[in-house]
């Protein structure tokens, strides 16, 4: 006769709401009246009009008009899967993180796999960069590594990366997208050359990766790991698949559904196939860092570029296995919640700019994307090794809205606090340097990795494929001045590319681009100070 025991009869967990099958449900209105059918109306005599009172029509109409929630502004179309992550070789000598502390740690995973530009209902196969989210469910709480199957990315100044994405998406005014008209994607690119090194890799064989299973990933940004002394080191993390890698070919795509990447993963996992990735990290010390800048000109900051392995090797840390399929794809993959802000003691941002700005976009988006109490749905609630609390409080959609504890911060009934495990002074000492500083300059050290690319890691069938795909998508842009420009790039990472893409466009591109100028790029590679 209680509140307590009326709540628990019908939700008591998401696991027995998970489990619910047909032939336990009684077909009710949504406040739980049992109805004899769900197609019945309420309406006037046999032919009359329906009736307002009619609370099982309106309650089945209105709720399915609400059932949208908005898509991911990028990385709509996804699939994601359950798992366990490992730690296989501790390191506690780098990082105070509980779950890299001892050998055989386990902690549940959540990971979710994207393409990035299409709507929820896009391709799986477009040639795109592929998402690679890993939520680490540990009892610190959660860690979320919201990755890409790319080491780099096409952009170091965050402030373009909506100007980015919106040449990704529709255009306003035809409503087509880049594969129709490719006129805005070239626009963009001849004009940001710092994404050669991205554009490289999206138009060669890893651009359509063969489903999900077989690529790795990659945080991309550098990250700190802080030990117990408080001693930090920069860190880049990489997910190398255990099932290696394969692509599709840009003509063989056309030949597989829409779903392919979602079918594969799913019928794997449910053969029992379970997909498995090592995780690996390098390190690098602040004093190194700056020495590979003052040599190699790499900045560890810089999204675009990347630490040389051989200078850098990857040190294992665990692995993960994905063993479970989501039960109900919305409530478990549609409303996860990923979030670079989310970390643990002993795992910390750099001042990566675009890493910065991800910070406060990701909590930003969820909380319009799903709402308010977003952390309290199942797929985003902690499952921490002790019970937590705060001072947060209502909003729509309380569900979990912690009892009778104090709202504020009382002497009377104190909550309890953990202490610091290292000296904050020392972890946050690097946050100095000028606080605006020019984020986009293209200098030759760019071309240094993509030619690299071209010169060492494509074989010949890899360039023949690569010039096919550029030549394609240049196929269907409208502005050949746009393409003379993007060529001249594709010229400073080496005249090979160049000369080849003239041959099979037509379009004799500019010799290179120390006199042009870019509208979104200053020109450090030209002795005319205006460009
Ligand atoms: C998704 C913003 C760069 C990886 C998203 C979402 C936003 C966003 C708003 C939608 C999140 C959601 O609705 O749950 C940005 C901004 C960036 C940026 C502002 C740069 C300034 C990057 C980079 C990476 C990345 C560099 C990878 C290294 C992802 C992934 C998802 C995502 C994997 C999908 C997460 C999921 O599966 O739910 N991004 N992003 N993003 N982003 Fe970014």
């Amino acid at each position: 006769t209680s509140f307590a025991s009326h709540v628990a009869n019908q939700f008591t967990s998401y696991e027995k709401d998970r489990q619910t099958s047909s032939k336990d449900a009684l077909y009710a209105t949504s406040n739980g009246v049992p109805m004899p059918h769900p197609y019945e109306s309420q309406r006037v005599g046999d032919n009359g009009p329906l009736l307002l009172q009619d609370f099982h029509l309106v309650d089945l109409l209105s709720h399915f008009d609400r059932e949208r929630i908005p898509e991911r502004v990028v990385h709509a179309k996804g699939s994601g899967a359950h798992g366990f992550f490992e730690c296989t070789n501790p390191i506690p000598d780098l990082c105070i993180a509980d779950i890299f502390s001892i050998k055989g740690k386990k902690c549940p995973i959540t990971t979710r796999f994207s393409t990035v530009g299409g709507e929820s209902g896009s391709h799986d196969l477009a040639r795109d960069p592929r998402g690679f989210s890993v939520k680490f469910r540990t009892e610190e709480g959660n860690w979320d590594m919201v990755a890409n199957n790319t080491p780099v990315f096409f952009l170091r100044d965050p402030a373009k990366f909506p100007h980015f994405i919106h040449t990704q998406k529709r255009d306003p005014s035809t409503h087509l997208t880049h594969a129709d008209d490719s006129t805005m994607f070239w626009d963009y690119l001849c004009n940001n050359p710092e994404s050669i090194h991205q554009v490289m890799i999206l138009m060669g064989d890893r651009g359509i990766p063969d489903g999900y299973r077989f690529m790795h990933g990659y945080s991309g940004h550098t990250l700190k790991l802080v030990n117990k002394n408080g001693d930090w080191v920069y860190c880049q993390m990489h997910f190398k698949s255990q099932q290696g890698t394969k692509f599709i070919t840009q003509e063989d795509s056309a030949n597989y559904s829409a779903d392919y990447s979602q079918k594969d993963l799913y019928e794997a996992i449910q053969r029992g196939e379970f997909p498995k990735w090592t995780v690996e990290i390098q390190t690098m010390t602040p004093k190194q860092a700056e020495e590979v800048w003052e040599k190699q000109k790499i900045n560890v900051f810089d999204l675009t570029h990347v630490w040389p392995q051989d200078q850098f090797p990857r040190r294992k840390v665990g692995e993960f296995t994905l063993n479970e399929n989501a039960i109900n794809y919305f409530a478990e993959i549609e409303q996860v919640a990923f979030n670079p802000a989310h970390m643990l003691p002993g795992i910390e941002p750099s001042s990566d700019p675009v890493l910065q700005s991800r910070l406060f976009s990701y909590p930003d988006t969820h909380r319009h994307r799903i709402g308010a109490n977003y952390q309290q749905l199942p797929a985003n609630a902690s499952r921490t090794g002790y019970k937590f609390g705060n001072f947060q409080r209502d909003g729509q959609m309380a569900f979990y809205n912690q009892g009778a504890r104090p709202n504020y911060l009382s002497s009377i009934d104190p909550i309890q606090f953990r202490p610091r495990s290292v000296d904050l002074d020392k972890t946050h000492g690097h946050f100095v340097g000028k606080a605006v500083s020019f984020l986009s300059e293209i200098r030759p050290e760019d071309f240094n990795a993509p030619r690299a690319l071209w010169q060492k890691v494509f074989d010949e069938p890899a360039r023949e494929r690569f010039i096919v795909n550029v030549a394609g998508k240049m196929a269907a842009c409208k502005e050949p001045e746009l393409l003379k420009r993007q060529i001249a790039i594709f010229r400073e990472v080496d005249n090979d590319i160049a000369t080849r893409l003239e041959k099979a466009t037509g379009v004799k591109g500019y010799d290179g681009i120390s006199n042009m100028r870019f509208n979104g790029t200053h020109n450090g590679m030209t002795k005319d100070s205006k460009l």
